[in-house]
């Protein structure tokens, strides 16, 4: 190859990679307010983003692919523990972690709410699939909000109950897996332990779950019909 041939391949490459840079960056701006549903940004998401920083949550984990590698990636961390798991997080870490040690901070309770607020936002942003999540929780969160279709799957998700009980595959493995649960236990059974966990069994430890009289009654349906 002589010298020119080398140095147009250099020439022309260079342009076409040029161009494809700018196009796909421009791409990229145009949707990032559908993509980010910018429109969803209210006070209380902007809010959160600031409890975000004031107590360093970079300093661990990740956001949006920023932040240190040591704790789980939060940008889809509404997904896995909803709004009640999360605050159950940060109230009392050392219930839910393990050998890694979250430290337990002292938010109020507005700031836990706008930090809530902001993960939810987060966990919205369609950022086409990176950072990687845990696929499989993932399925296990959405399979059990669509197989019900009902609230009650979506308050199983929202109240953190995926923290201590795995539902095809996903959650935690501190409570009895919630698979099948409506063929080991009737409905009144099932409302009986959501009221009262104490109520069966005074040894019990899974703490009472935070759910109104009308949100029992769906938590209950819903797993009731799990047979
Ligand atoms: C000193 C490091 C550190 C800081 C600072 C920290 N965390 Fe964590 N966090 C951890 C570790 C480590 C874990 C995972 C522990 C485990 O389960 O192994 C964790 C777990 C979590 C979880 C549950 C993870 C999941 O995937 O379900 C949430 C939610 C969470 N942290 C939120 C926060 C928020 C919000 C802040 C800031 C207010 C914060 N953390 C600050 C270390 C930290
Ligand atoms: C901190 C962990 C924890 C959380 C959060 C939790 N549970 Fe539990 N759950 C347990 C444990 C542990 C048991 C086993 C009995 C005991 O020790 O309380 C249990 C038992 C149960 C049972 C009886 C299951 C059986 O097979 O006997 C049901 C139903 C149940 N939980 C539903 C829920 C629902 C619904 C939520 C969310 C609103 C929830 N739990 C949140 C820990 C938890």
């Amino acid at each position: 190859m002589s010298t020119k041939t080398a140095r147009w391949i250099f020439y022309i490459g260079t342009l076409i990679s040029l161009a494809l840079f700018l196009v796909l960056t421009v791409d990229t701006h145009r949707q990032i307010q559908t993509l980010t549903h910018a429109d969803r940004l209210s006070e209380q998401v902007v809010a959160g983003k600031r409890v975000w920083q004031k107590y360093n949550c970079n300093d661990c984990h990740t956001i949006l692919g920023f932040g240190s590698y040591y704790a789980p990636d939060m940008t889809k961390v509404y997904w896995r523990r909803g709004s009640e798991g999360i605050k159950a997080v940060i109230r009392s870490p050392e219930t839910f972690t393990t050998w890694r040690k979250m430290p337990r901070l002292p938010l109020t309770d507005k700031e836990l709410e706008n930090l809530v607020a902001f993960l939810q936002w987060t966990s919205e942003i369609d950022n086409q699939g990176w950072p990687p999540q845990d696929q499989k929780l993932r399925a296990g969160a959405g399979q059990a909000v669509a197989l019900g279709v009902s609230p009650g799957a979506a308050l199983y998700q929202a109240k953190g109950c995926f923290a201590c009980h795995r539902l095809y595959e996903a959650g935690g493995g501190a409570g009895p897996d919630l698979t099948h649960v409506g063929s080991r236990l009737s409905y009144e059974t099932i409302e009986r332990i959501l009221t009262d966990p104490r109520s069966g069994n005074p040894e019990a430890t899974m703490p009472t779950p935070p759910l109104s009289h009308e949100e029992r009654y769906q938590v209950g349906h819903f797993l009731a019909g799990l047979k």
